[in-house]
């Protein structure tokens, strides 16, 4: 891919340490721990390249302006992005990641600025594109992220967000068995040697709930794919990543409307229960789309823009399950909707 700068100094991060509104939550930083989130991607090219391929099946050769990775950790995918749009911005709270994508991202324009979702530095409607992908695992309750995602994305904007599934395969069964329900509330897969005080959440969510927290703040789904859906280490031991990720794609459009059907038990998710750190989706915008309401909960002063310039991989035990990616839209022209949440 052609990288063209922008007139951002290369190597040069812009660090957004302050805390600006009494509504923020409490400073993501648990990925300053001591975690190495880029050896966790060692031996993962499977999911790797199955989470590639469906950001390239759902952006569709569509060409954006301005773009954001929200939650990008050391910028693993921003150079796909970049092949999909003039200017990419990683957003990213941890300042270990940043310093991982000041490395990763070196002589490229992909400018990194420290910032959590629930306080975006970007101006309202200013943004074409923006992804999230595992990060939803971390934030039980996005009412706050989504509203703010809302606010920074233009009219008609795509986000593609993905989201950690607790509706997967072996749960769908589970609980198919025992004749329940699956919670409609985001449910903690954190291992109990990892709990601690202040320690990151670790959540995986129904899908359904976060679809319609997502219409809340004004984001129409568009399209849904599941992704990771093969995730077993007995099967990437087994079979060549170039096979497995052809039966990936077949599967990732097929299984995602699976899940869609709530009558079924299938599901879109892979049947691994594997603890690893998050996972979740993302999605495209289409040309048929509902416009929906963009709830516009501004700040006082309005928001600035984050400019900045320029930007691999073991995950401790924290689990997350393989998840459906969600297009959403912005929409446009309707009169805010309550922000709710539907459980
Ligand atoms: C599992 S990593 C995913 C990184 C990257 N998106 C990827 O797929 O490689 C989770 C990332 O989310 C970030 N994060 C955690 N809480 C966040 C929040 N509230 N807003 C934005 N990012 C957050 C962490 O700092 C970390 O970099």
């Amino acid at each position: 891919m052609g990288v063209a700068p922008h007139g951002l100094g290369a190597g040069c991060v812009v660090r957004l340490a302050r805390v600006t509104d009494e509504k923020r939550k409490k400073v993501a930083d648990q990925y300053d721990r001591g975690y190495d989130y880029t050896a966790y991607w060692d031996n993962r090219d499977y999911e790797h390249a199955a989470e590639e391929a469906a950001i390239r099946r759902l952006l569709d050769g569509r060409h954006f302006g301005r773009a954001a990775d929200v939650g990008g950790g050391f910028g693993r995918l921003c150079l796909l992005l970049r092949e999909y749009a003039d200017h990419v911005t990683l957003a990213e709270p941890s300042r270990t990641q940043l310093e991982a994508a000041e490395r990763v991202l070196a002589g490229t324009d992909i400018a990194q600025v420290q910032m959590q979702a629930d306080d975006l530095q970007f101006d309202d409607a200013s943004l074409d594109l923006l992804t999230m992908v595992r990060v939803m695992h971390h934030i039980p309750e996005p009412t706050t992220e989504f509203s703010e995602i809302a606010r920074v994305l233009k009219p008609g904007a795509t986000a593609l967000i993905e989201v950690a599934n607790y509706g997967h395969f072996k749960n769908r069964r589970r609980f198919k068995k025992e004749g329940k329900a699956l919670p409609k509330e985001p449910v903690s897969i954190r291992t109990a040697t990892a709990e601690e005080p202040d320690a990151i959440a670790f959540v995986n969510h129904n899908v359904d709930t976060v679809v319609d927290q997502l219409a809340s703040a004004g984001l129409h789904l568009e399209r849904k794919l599941s992704v990771s859906n093969l995730r077993s280490e007995k099967l990437k031991k087994a079979l060549p990543t170039g096979l497995l990720v052809s039966v990936e794609k077949a599967l990732q459009e097929r299984l995602a409307s699976r899940d869609s059907a709530r009558a079924s038990s299938s599901s879109c998710a892979a049947a691994d229960h594997r603890p690893v750190p998050g996972a979740c989706g993302l999605g495209r915008r289409r040309a048929r789309g509902q416009p929906l309401a963009v709830p516009r909960a501004r700040r006082p002063g309005g928001r600035r823009a984050g400019g900045a310039r320029s930007g691999r991989r073991r995950a401790r035990a924290a689990p997350d399950r393989r998840a459906p990616l969600h297009g959403v839209r912005r929409g446009s022209r309707r009169a805010p909707a309550p922000l709710q949440r539907r459980r």
